[in-house]
């Protein structure tokens, strides 16, 4: 694992998140209630580019067919509309480390 520079801290504030190439990965990351989120940001359904957190929620929506992942864990907490059968359990994303220094977001991937 090794800390990757992003972002500078403030791109995080608008439109409630970003989606990063860090390395090889595409990577969404968020902060929320000053705490700060990193996770895959290519959706485990149809691999569309993650999405924005709404104001203060802890889940980011995918804007393609709307399944809604949990920051903390990247769990599936709702199905793609076109899929409403999904196995949520085995459709969930990896989060990764997340800090900020000097002013920049790193991703420890
Ligand atoms: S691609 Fe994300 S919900 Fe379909």
């Amino acid at each position: 694992m090794v800390w990757h520079k992003t972002v500078g801290a403030k791109a995080l504030e608008k439109a409630g998140g970003v989606s990063i190439k860090v390395g090889d990965e595409i990577v969404f990351a968020t902060r929320v209630n000053g705490k700060l989120y990193a996770m895959n940001g290519v959706c485990s359904h149809a691999k569309c580019i993650l999405g924005h957190v709404e104001k203060d929620e802890l889940k980011v929506k995918c804007p393609c067919h709307d399944a809604e992942f949990e920051l903390e864990t990247g769990k599936m907490v709702a199905p793609p509309f076109v899929a409403p059968n999904a196995p949520m359990d085995k459709l969930g994303l990896k989060t990764y480390p997340i800090r900020e220094e000097n002013g920049f977001i790193e991703i420890d991937l």
